[in-house]
């Protein structure tokens, strides 16, 4: 495919566009907990539910440059919610990773608050206690309602969680945390990801033994499908396990995944919801998967060498191109979502084809790197 020459400073112009809209939204929204928009503008959830980090870290992003004191306070106001989560314990899930890293490590990160240090250690913690021993993972949700054993679940998207160990590891000087992230990351290797670089959703555990009893295909169409944004957190995951430990087999892996990504986008570089599709089903984009992956892509052109960093450079600027111009809601004031066409759980029917808030985060996360604004809050 003939791939389209991205104007000079286009990721300026999208980062301009970008904090326009976050201003005017965050008017309405402020300390919120947004996750999916419908009809324009975007629905709120409890604070427990796992999209929670996506919009103060959104906000941090855009505060870094802007120094904008209003997004700040609401960023601050969000993470102090969170505080009830951690005192509930009950809904506290595997999402630990993405609701803290990008509430209480990017304030720390920026801002060196000793209160966000020790709320982060805190998560750290309990997301180490949610550790199986005997199976090697760390267990993904509680049960979704009475009687249900979901002990022996892991789900690929905690790749993204096992920064919040690696974070915990570095700052606190105690290994614990890595050898933990480590282990689910090697399970990741053995049990998640495919021969042809495709990845499983859920794979199933029995609790007591360890042992693998089966997949589950999850949020993607069946269990040998390959839901897309599963794939992308697998890419960026398992690159942040390669940047934060240095084991070569973490960035080989990145890299398998991450070529049966690109091998399987269409024209306009933006995936369908799931790469494998019988023709009878809807083919919605999941913009957020494209998101994610990209910011992976940029993350990998990093820690290879200058052959390969050109190669995984281009295709993750290409795939935010793409967002920009055929994606972005710009110029609609009737829309508070950055990113058109996310789709978030097809199989259950919820919030299909709207703009999601972590594809919006990735987004935004993916140009401010382009700009070279600072470092990964992962
Ligand atoms: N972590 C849940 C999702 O990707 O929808």
């Amino acid at each position: 495919m003939e791939k389209t020459k991205q104007p000079a400073g286009w990721e300026h112009e999208a980062w301009e566009k970008i904090v326009r809209k976050v201003k005017r939204t965050s008017e309405r929204i402020g300390d919120g907990f947004p996750h999916a928009s419908v009809n324009g503008e975007y629905v709120l959830e409890p604070a427990h539910w796992w999209t929670a980090g996506f919009w103060p870290g959104l906000l941090w992003l855009v505060y870094r440059d802007t120094k904008d004191e209003r997004l700040k306070a609401y960023a601050e106001s969000c993470e102090k919610q969170l505080d009830a989560v951690i005192a509930g314990f009950d809904r506290l899930d595997h999402d630990l990773g993405f609701m803290w890293q990008l509430t209480s490590v990017a304030r720390y990160k920026l801002l060196g608050e000793d209160e966000s240090r020790r709320r982060a250690l805190l998560a750290a913690n309990l997301l180490s206690g949610r550790f199986n021993v005997k199976g090697k993972y760390i267990r993904a949700w509680n049960p979704w309602r009475a009687g249900e054993d979901n002990s022996g679940w892991a789900i690929i998207d905690c790749a993204m969680n096992l920064a919040l160990l690696y974070w915990a590891s570095a700052t606190s000087g105690d290994p614990r945390y890595n050898h933990l992230a480590m282990e689910h990351a090697d399970t990741v290797l053995s049990h998640f990801i495919r021969d042809d670089g495709s990845v499983n959703h859920i794979v199933i555990f029995d609790s007591a033994s360890g042992e693998k009893l089966g997949v589950n295909g999850g949020q993607g169409y069946a269990p040998d499908s390959a839901w897309s944004r599963g794939t992308a957190w697998a890419i960026y995951g398992m690159a942040l396990s390669y940047k934060h430990t240095g084991e070569i087999r973490y960035l080989d892996a990145a890299k398998k995944v991450a070529h049966f990504f690109l091998a399987n986008l269409p024209e306009d570089r933006v995936p369908h919801w799931d790469f494998r599709l019988p023709p009878e089903v809807p083919k919605h984009r999941d913009s957020s998967a494209g998101a994610c992956a990209a910011c992976g892509l940029l993350l990998l052109s990093e820690l290879v060498g200058e052959t390969e960093s050109e190669l995984y450079r281009k295709e993750g600027e290409a795939m935010l191109y793409s967002l920009y111009t055929n994606y972005g809601a710009w110029d609609r004031d009737d829309e508070e979502g950055l990113i058109l066409h996310g789709t978030s759980h097809f199989p259950e029917g919820r919030n299909i084809d709207v703009p999601l808030i972590y594809g919006d985060y990735f987004f935004a996360e993916g140009i401010s790197r382009l700009l070279e604004h600072g470092e990964l809050f992962w």
